[in-house]
């Protein structure tokens, strides 16, 4: 299965994905990193992993629909099958979403439909949750509202700070996104046969 991450910060998930796909944990072929972000740093990362990268501003775009299809024009280039987001901070639109109908996840860091949209896990510590966790789902026009096909909880400890919480919450993404992608891939190898 050939497939593209989406990434708009720092991209280590995309690193991970990269990495676990290098080591054989991921059956697939990562083609593509696309960004609506030029300087973010998963850029610097997939130039160092040897990966193509699709950057588009979409400020130069006169709607989401044009920028979405700038974009596909590259996905099909590239014969992409699967689009897989990690911190990417936009909503998919109708042209994506259409092209790749239940081939599009996503990752976030609560236990939805806990806390969705931007910092979950500042609005987790904010309401005071003892539990929080990692969700995995697919992807619809709604912010982080799609089937939820994995979830990881993570009990808070007494005390941690935030900075701690973060890197247990970045490394349960780290291993469970590649783990899940090569389960969802497999299962659609096994579909289309
Ligand atoms: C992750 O916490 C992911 O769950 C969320 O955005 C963050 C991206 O981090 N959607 P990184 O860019 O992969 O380091």
């Amino acid at each position: 299965i050939k497939f593209a991450v989406f990434a708009s910060g720092s991209g280590s998930n995309f690193e991970a994905i990269a990495q676990a796909v290098r080591d054989g944990r991921l059956q697939g072929e990562l083609v593509l990193l696309v960004t609506d972000k030029p300087g973010a740093y998963a850029v610097k990362r997939a130039e160092a992993l040897g990966i193509k990268v699709c950057a588009h501003n979409p400020k130069d775009f006169t709607s989401k629909s044009a920028y979405e299809t700038a974009i596909l024009e590259m996905l099909h280039q590239k014969e992409v099958e699967w689009l897989v987001l990690a911190g990417y901070m936009r909503l998919i639109g109708t042209v994506l979403l259409q092209a790749y109908p239940k081939r599009i996840v996503n990752i976030h860091p609560s236990l939805l439909p806990a806390f969705p949209g931007k910092d979950a896990l500042g609005q987790a510590i904010e309401s005071g949750m003892k539990v929080t966790g990692v969700t995995i789902h697919y992807v619809d026009e709604g912010m982080d509202t799609g089937p939820v096909i994995v979830q990881e909880p993570f009990k808070i400890p007494d005390g941690w700070e935030r900075d701690e919480i973060e890197q247990v919450i970045h490394s349960i993404e780290h291993r469970l996104y590649p783990e899940t992608l090569n389960r969802l891939f497999a299962e659609a190898l096994e579909e289309s046969k």
